[in-house]
């Protein structure tokens, strides 16, 4: 058995154990063509792996519960032609022994096996609505158990979305979740110093790019957590930047949201610097401004605190920030209140954070924004983009700056993560250096 079945099975049995009579079943992620017989690089359903830690595409998870429980695994047979072009497959036998599991079946067995499992079975649980191939299949599997109604057969009367109780389990991260979270922060902060040192005017934003890459995958991840947004002057006002194409330029900031990850678990940084080293007075000033934001925000992470407070934080040292550039006038309080502010911050303060970089969880629950409790994850992310108009100082003009951290909430506030270079001070020292 592999050391981290054990993890894997005990989730399966608080899921069982929170949903009751019923069955859940659980696709991995299809493999997606990108042209002819090349396929984008292969990523598991995040739900899928976390229930099992089997990351191989043609795989489906089946949770029998009631009073005889069982877990089953679909997956692709052995094969040796198709493990000569494509690598090694576990096979079930194999499969149903490293990763815990009561039974396994060939994933061409599924249309004949599945209804079976269902049968009599009060209730079906799956992911309802995001893939509606999947959808029209489940149909199927209630039909076919439907088909056998005259020989006394039940089919499950109740359909319900396998997310409502895997998100909440997936919100609040354990030890093994917390480590390997740690590790993807480890290597993507590494990776911004880096990037930061490779910085100069002259060079472009892909080499920058390249930098990141290559020091996340030599760190031993396996892939970006997301699309790496390398942007300099103008660009950093793009919110999701993705070409990264321009030269960076003497005078200008370079705004770097990129970050690896390890072992399924996403890590998420943004700094911004500047492209020569040093930051002008302006820059400054308007870096300050941010940076005290995240401060505050990253202060109100703790227990008995909501999710909103450190938005609320965040928002409120943004808005006196913009009065005190120049950018908006007026009593701060009415500014907030009538989102003055969204012209120059206008996304949230962060997201959950884990196997997705926008994680699984609610944000509200019964319409109030939920407290914080140890173990969730999440990250801290406000900036400030400013575009060029007549009423905004020259000196800001095509000025993006965001700077984001990943925090886990603890017993007594949180612990950060995340660590690249950040105050004005440190980042001049370490591109000095
Ligand atoms: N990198 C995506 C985000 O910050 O939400
Ligand atoms: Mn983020
Ligand atoms: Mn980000």
């Amino acid at each position: 058995m592999q050391p981290d079945a054990a993890i894997h099975r005990t989730r399966r049995e608080r899921v069982l154990n929170d949903m009751g009579d019923g069955v859940m079943v659980i696709a991995t992620a299809p493999e997606v063509p990108r042209n002819r017989d090349t396929h984008y690089p292969y990523r598991h359903d995040s739900y899928f792996y976390w229930l099992t830690g089997f990351a191989e595409p043609e795989a489906v998870m089946v949770l029998v519960g009631g009073k005889a429980p069982r877990h089953v695994l679909f997956c692709r047979e052995k094969n040796e032609e198709r493990e000569i072009w494509d690598g090694f497959r576990y096979g079930p036998a194999a499969a149903r022994e490293t990763f815990a599991f009561d039974e396994a079946f060939a994933f061409d067995q599924l249309d004949a096996e599945l209804p079976k499992l269902l049968e009599n079975q009060p209730q079906l649980a799956t992911i309802i609505g995001r893939d509606p191939a999947w959808d029209t299949r489940v149909m199927g599997w209630l039909n076919a158990v439907r088909a056998k109604a005259r020989s006394g057969v039940r089919a499950p009367h109740l359909l319900a979305d396998a997310r409502v109780w895997l998100d909440e389990m997936r919100l609040i991260k354990d030890a093994h979740e917390l480590a390997l979270m740690r590790r993807a922060a480890e290597i993507s902060t590494r990776a911004h110093g880096i990037a930061m040192r490779a910085t100069r005017p002259g060079r472009h934003e892909y080499e920058i790019e390249a930098e990141l890459l290559c020091a996340f995958r030599s760190g031993g991840a396996e892939a970006p957590a997301y699309n790496s947004i390398v942007a300099s002057g103008a660009n950093a006002c793009v919110l999701h930047y993705v070409f990264n194409d321009k030269p960076l330029n003497d005078g200008e900031l370079l705004l770097i949201d990129a970050a690896a990850e390890f072992r399924s678990y996403a890590a998420d940084i943004t700094r911004t610097f500047p492209v020569n080293g040093r930051f002008s007075a302006a820059q400054k000033d308007a870096y300050e401004v941010v940076l005290a934001a995240q401060t505050a925000a990253i202060a109100a992470v703790r227990p008995g605190n909501c999710w909103n407070d450190p938005h609320e934080a965040a928002v409120r040292v943004l808005t006196q920030g913009m009065v005190d550039l120049g950018l908006l006038a007026g009593d701060v309080d009415s500014l907030i209140e009538s989102n003055a502010y969204n012209r120059f911050y206008m996304h949230r303060t962060g997201h959950w954070l884990g196997m997705d970089v926008h994680d699984a969880g609610e944000y509200k629950l019964g319409g109030e924004w939920r407290p914080l409790v140890p173990g969730m994850t999440l990250t801290v992310e406000p900036g400030l983009y400013i575009r060029p108009a007549d009423d905004v100082p020259k000196a800001l003009w095509n000025t993006g700056i965001r700077i984001e951290d990943d925090v886990a909430v603890t017993e007594t506030g949180c612990e950060v993560l995340t660590s690249p270079p950040k105050t004005v001070a440190e980042i001049e020292a370490w591109m000095r250096g």
